[in-house]
């Protein structure tokens, strides 16, 4: 095996179109295209996405190669996102993926989405060089952007998953829960466009409430067996309460928002830490890790460092741009599986729908 190993890897699951450069497990490049289209329709719509990925996928692959200061002639493999996704938006990366890599005559690397979230826990970005237009970030606070070390739990919360995994290895995870509905993020994206706010509502319900009461309004929480999650509840008991609300005084969420989000933000904070919790006692495992993009969120993160003094966890928590979708996160599975030699074959289809196969590796690192 060659000493360098160079990855070039691809994410299109939804709304960002995203490429990355990885020598060996360093980043080199991450460049994303995010789609603005779609704020005006306060959701993902599939058919624009994918007009939007077939747009932006080859300045994007052509960015990542350049900022990596690579030629594609130098690349190893490409790894792109086989699923779980939007069918139209998988199918624009995982069939550029397959095109060049197969004009390269490399191999092809299909990684799992959610595999890759858990994985950004071990991108390694290269120092960033200190200039004087650009002065250096503040270093990140305590625990941000370590890597767990195995086996860890990690809370992995999108805008299209919720669940409580136990990694073992990097190709060995087990599903220990997960939501039996909606995503924790699409509950928080649902309530925020029911307010009348922006989309995604993610970071707007995040900075509204950093001035709101939690305790100001209490939403319905759900009564579901073990560690799986519900969030379906919570989203019509949140309705229910704005329609009762507005009743009484139609400017009430003009009124009221910063507290709203607020209590919205705190009960889902609250259903994700209480399974949480559970899944460390059942395990006995203190080594706690959160990704996907809820985990961008302030509350959550503040409940995490919370748990992490109230009950002696060790919480890992991501960078923020490794938190929302890139392909960084691709491109370190991709790197492990190359090492590995798990490539796939060209007729590999996508899959809109896919958990974790509960592997049986054993890679020790990570
Ligand atoms: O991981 P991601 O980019 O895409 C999926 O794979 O789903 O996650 C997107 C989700 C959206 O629901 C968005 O509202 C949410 O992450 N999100 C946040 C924050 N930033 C993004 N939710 C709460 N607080 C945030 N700061």
């Amino acid at each position: 095996m060659e000493k360098e190993v160079y990855i070039l890897a691809i994410e299109s699951s939804c709304d960002d179109t995203s490429a990355a450069v990885l020598r060996n497990e360093v980043l080199l490049s991450n460049v994303t295209a995010s789609q603005a289209v779609h704020e005006s329709y306060g959701g993902v719509v599939p058919e624009l996405a994918s007009r939007a990925h077939q747009q932006s996928i080859v300045p994007v692959v052509h960015e990542a190669i350049k900022r990596a200061g690579i030629t594609k002639e130098q690349l190893s493999a490409v790894a792109f996102t086989r699923g779980p996704g939007l069918m139209g938006s998988l199918l624009v990366g995982v069939n550029f993926a397959k095109g060049f890599a197969r004009s390269l005559g490399i191999p092809m690397i299909d990684v799992n989405h959610l595999q890759g979230h858990v994985m950004a826990h071990f991108i390694k970005s290269l120092p960033p060089s200190p200039s004087k237009e650009k002065p250096l970030p503040p270093p990140s606070p305590e625990g941000e952007g370590t890597p767990p070390p195995l086996p860890f739990l990690c809370l992995l919360v999108s805008g299209g998953n919720s669940q409580i995994v136990l990694v073992r290895a990097y190709n060995n995870m087990e599903v220990l829960g997960q939501t039996i509905d909606d995503a924790a993020g699409e509950a928080i994206d649902k309530c925020s466009k029911v307010m009348g706010l922006g989309y995604p509502g993610g970071p707007i319900i995040d900075r509204l409430a950093r001035q709101g009461n939690p305790k100001a309004y209490q939403f319905a929480e759900p009564h579901i067996p073990g560690l799986d999650y519900s969030f379906s509840g919570l989203k019509t008991s949140f309705l229910y309460s704005l329609r009762k609300w507005i009743q009484d005084d139609p400017d009430f969420i003009e009124h009221h928002k910063e507290d709203i989000a607020a209590s919205l933000e705190w009960t889902i904070v609250d259903i994700l830490m209480k399974k949480l919790r559970l899944a460390v006692k059942q395990t006995g495992i203190k080594h706690v890790a959160v990704a996907g993009g809820v985990s961008a969120n302030n509350g959550l993160r503040n409940a995490f460092h919370d748990h992490a003094r109230r009950y002696g966890w060790t919480i890992y928590i991501p960078k923020f741009s490794y938190t929302t979708d890139n392909a960084a996160m691709i491109g370190v599975v991709g790197y492990y599986k190359y090492l590995d030699k798990e490539f796939c074959p060209i007729d590999a289809p996508a899959f809109s729908k896919v958990t974790f196969k509960c592997g049986t590796g054993s890679r020790e690192k990570p």
